[in-house]
């Protein structure tokens, strides 16, 4: 993985995404190894983020590393005009790796083929989100102790949500994977990636309706409904308050099942779920910063 960037989940093969989650086990038990006490990161965030910007730095600055960037581009150049490419080629004379979100798709692979500094992902538009996807894979092995056989549950936007959509190539990879989608009828995943649980092997069933899935489900993946994604603010104003997770909806759930969200949550899991035992979305938080330790160092060659 030296020196590679990562743009889509499917840049890595399974064994390479099980090598990432075995190293961030080390890192969990040991977060504060001085391994990058001679880099520089560049954190480039054209995009609002709180976890995926701040667990990075966190896990950046836990090992000695040193971060460079902004969190808004208006206080960039880009301001006056310049381009990405030339944003790209002169920050990567600054840094050693360079991690980006964009509201672009394809904005990361295009700025990973400019020259050899390795580009991460943290978000392209409605495309990718692999660094979440490596984290919730390493949420689900914590919970449920393996990545096969599962009965996965995806609810809320699952066109725009580029989370689910690198989720799901990801467990693709694995075996037997029974995918539940929960969505309204205008933000169903897309037909290319419906297409993909098919021709790995796996099924697939939609729904509207949540409450047919609860019970029959190990991974119940709850997802915001994200207006920024949205044309037209009449059709979110239809959708937004669609599936709202209440503790009395569990009552019959599977002694497993285990509650995940890629958060921010907006209104989508009552407060009060926070205390169930079922819910880990906050330690699925907290596990992105180990995550994200173990791909730094696989990436400069530390691991
Ligand atoms: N999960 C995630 O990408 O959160 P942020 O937008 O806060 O980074």
């Amino acid at each position: 993985m030296k020196n590679r960037s990562l743009i889509s989940i499917n840049d890595y093969s399974k064994e390479e995404i099980l090598h990432i989650l075995k190293i961030a086990e080390e890192f969990e038990a040991n977060p504060r190894q001085k391994i990058l006490e001679n880099h520089v990161i560049a954190s480039l965030f054209f995009e609002p983020s709180t976890r995926t910007r701040l667990s990075f730095e966190s896990a950046i600055m836990q090992l000695g590393g040193k971060v460079i960037g902004f969190t808004d581009a208006s206080s960039s150049s880009v301001k006056k005009g310049e381009s990405l490419r030339d944003t790209i080629e002169t920050i990567s004379l600054y840094s050693d790796l360079i991690v980006m979100r964009h509201p672009l798709e394809g904005s990361s692979r295009f700025a990973s083929e400019l020259n050899d500094t390795p580009v991460i992902n943290a978000g392209d538009g409605a495309n990718q989100h692999p660094t979440q996807c490596l984290l919730d894979l390493y949420s689900i092995m914590q919970t449920q102790n393996t990545l096969d056989g599962l009965d996965i549950a995806l609810v809320g936007d699952l066109k725009y949500g580029r989370t689910v959509h690198s989720l799901v190539i990801a467990l693709s990879m694995f075996k037997n994977t029974r995918f539940h989608l929960v969505s309204p009828f205008e933000l169903k995943l897309p037909r290319s990636i419906k297409d993909f649980i098919i021709a790995n092997g796996h099924t697939y069933e939609q729904y509207t309706d949540i409450s047919q899935v609860i019970e029959k489900t190990d991974i119940l993946y709850m997802t915001r409904i994200q207006q920024e994604r949205f044309a037209d603010q009449l059709e979110y104003e239809r959708v937004k308050n669609s599936y709202i997770l209440e503790n009395s909806m569990l009552e019959n759930s599977r002694d497993n099942l285990r509650i995940l969200h890629p958060m921010p949550r907006v209104n989508e899991i009552d407060e009060n779920v926070d205390t169930n035992e079922k819910a880990h979305y906050f330690q699925q938080a907290q596990n992105g910063v180990f995550v994200r330790q173990a791909l730094l160092a696989s990436i400069l060659g530390l691991r």
